[in-house]
């Protein structure tokens, strides 16, 4: 991939993973970017991860040739980037390790026979140059961990942004980024706002003509809306007027309300998605929640509780801090369905949740039911 003449691309799309921090469905893989920029002194901007590692390496020996390297950068510790750290440092005995403070102290937690000696703990806002280019420093603590720094190259105005607007998948530009780019910051960098937001201020006084993040593809086109986006992401502001309609069932008969809810949404002219939560990898519907206006919940109760799919979807939306939503909830039930009065109580711990419908189905899609259904669809309108 050509990003200019003097930043060259190492990353490596690993297609076949599966399941991302062994817990995310990644359909399309995902890749694990790493920069080298080459001047008068030559800069290396991450690792691989040990899947890619060999492969990478190739790539950095086939990059460099027979320059030497001088820097080490690590924007995170996390091991999907700085697994091959240590094989790089041994590789590249001169080359300086460039890291925050946080960083350093946590290294030894990773690599135990580490050379401290060769660290070079930077600050924010200090500037490393490399002769015709020059990094500046931006730490981004809590985006994702809390060692993270990004770095500016103002010579390219290119910010290398770490795990901040990366994406699931391929590292097309073209390939539509929103939903797993959605998706993608909802479950890794959602609960971390506020740290995006301060982070966020801190580039808006950068110039920038490309976004180089750690995963997915580097940003080159219409770069204020990936800003917005994260503008928003990170105000926990939703990103459209959509409705989520997530559904658990045990029997199909919740499952057949859900299926006529979205029918009506659809007749209403309403933007709505349909997620199954027991069939679903929940980091979806975590997505689409931060995406959407509207949440309703349909889920039966189990045993006096929560149906176990469902609570362990809110307990996902509560570890991301979820929160400044719609919420409708049906719940489902023969003799003492309690589902409702348990979730609104759990959501009593979120902050900004309006509840703005309760229903109940006694088992079957009644012309009742269908009715208080039509009623929410002009709730959500
Ligand atoms: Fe892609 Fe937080 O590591």
């Amino acid at each position: 991939m050509y990003i200019c003449d003097d930043i060259k691309y190492l990353g490596i799309y690993d297609k076949d993973l599966k399941v991302f921090e062994g817990q995310y469905e990644v359909k399309s893989g995902i890749s694990y970017n790493s920069y080298l920029i080459l001047d008068k002194f030559n800069a290396l901007l991450d690792t691989a991860d040990e899947r890619a590692g060999e492969e990478w390496l190739i790539n950095l020996k086939n990059n460099l040739k027979d320059k030497k390297l001088d820097y080490i950068i690590v924007s995170h510790l996390e091991p999907d980037h700085s697994s091959y750290l240590y094989k790089a440092a041994m590789l590249y005995k001169d080359a300086k390790i460039v890291m925050t403070q946080k960083a350093k102290d946590m290294l030894s937690l990773f690599f135990s026979d580490f050379d401290l000696t060769r660290i070079m703990t930077v600050k924010e806002n200090d500037t490393l140059n490399l002769g015709n280019h020059t990094l500046t420093f931006i730490t981004a603590p809590m985006v994702h961990w809390p060692e993270v720094m990004m770095c500016y190259e103002s010579t390219t105005k290119t910010l290398f942004s770490a795990d901040a607007f990366g994406r699931f998948g391929d590292t097309n530009e073209d390939t539509n980024f929103i939903d797993e780019g959605i998706r993608y910051y909802a479950n890794i960098v959602g609960k971390y706002g506020g740290p995006v937001q301060t982070v966020l201020k801190k580039a808006s006084n950068l110039e920038i003509e490309r976004i180089c993040p750690l995963h997915g593809p580097i940003l080159t086109k219409d770069l204020n809306k990936y800003i917005e986006l994260y503008n928003n992401l990170s105000l926990y502001n939703p990103i459209d007027n959509s409705t989520l309609i997530c559904y658990a069932s045990m029997h199909g008969k919740t499952k057949e309300a859900a299926l006529y809810l979205k029918e009506e949404c659809d007749k209403a002219g309403i933007n709505s998605k349909l997620i199954d939560l027991v069939n679903t990898d929940l980091s979806y519907a975590v997505g689409y929640a931060f995406k959407s206006k509207n949440l309703v919940i349909l889920s039966p109760t189990y045993d006096g509780d929560i149906f176990s799919y469902t609570k362990d979807f809110l307990a996902r939306l509560k570890a991301k801090s979820y929160k400044n939503r719609n919420v409708a909830l049906v719940e489902n039930g023969a003799w003492a369905p309690i589902s409702n009065k348990l979730i609104k109580t759990y959501f009593e711990d979120f902050k900004d949740i309006n509840i703005i419908s309760t229903i109940t189905q006694k088992v079957s899609l009644t012309e009742s039911l269908k009715e208080e259904l039509k009623n929410l669809v002009t709730i959500l309108k």
